[in-house]
């Protein structure tokens, strides 16, 4: 099991904290502590993994596209959008300390971009095995 799983019993106080509010910048621990919220809901939850997660994210699933194809497989350097050709930034948070701070932006993107890749939104699972696997990657 990854270890970021050990922090998530206290993000979990501070993002209930904070539940009232509207969505401003959190960090990503207080996302995947969230995203680990709705995943303890589905029966045989039993944690995230990296593992799992770049595998996910490295694979494509019956269509086109990888969750790489866009922003490739090493997510600390800049990726570049597979139709469009436009540069992205770096997914991993330590190569660009503006991902996963905005709920919104995490929430819309999960959704465009699993439906473009499974042709169906992510589970909590999956979202929290690639972020998971996103929070392991060294710069
Ligand atoms: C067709 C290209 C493409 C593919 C394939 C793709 N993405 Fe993206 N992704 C983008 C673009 C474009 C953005 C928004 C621009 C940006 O934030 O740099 C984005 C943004 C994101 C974000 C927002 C993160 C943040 O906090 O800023 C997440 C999360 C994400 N993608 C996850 C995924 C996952 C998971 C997959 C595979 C299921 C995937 N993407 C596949 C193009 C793609």
């Amino acid at each position: 099991m990854f270890r970021i799983f050990h922090a998530s019993g206290m993000a979990l106080v501070v993002v209930a904290g904070l539940a009232a509010q509207p969505a401003f910048a959190e960090t990503p621990s207080e996302i995947l502590a969230s995203i680990q919220q709705e995943a303890a809901g589905t029966p045989g939850f039993q944690g995230f993994s990296a593992a799992r997660g770049e595998s996910f994210f490295k694979a494509k699933h019956g269509g086109e596209w990888s969750c790489a194809s866009c922003h490739t497989e090493n997510t600390a350097v800049q990726g570049k959008h597979a139709k469009t050709g436009k540069v992205i930034q770096p997914l991993a948070p330590s190569a660009n300390a503006e991902r996963f701070t905005d709920p919104g932006k995490v929430a819309k993107w999960f959704k465009r971009n699993c439906n473009d890749v499974l042709d169906r939104v992510c589970t909590p699972q999956e979202k929290g095995d690639v972020l998971a696997y996103l929070l392991s990657v060294k710069k």
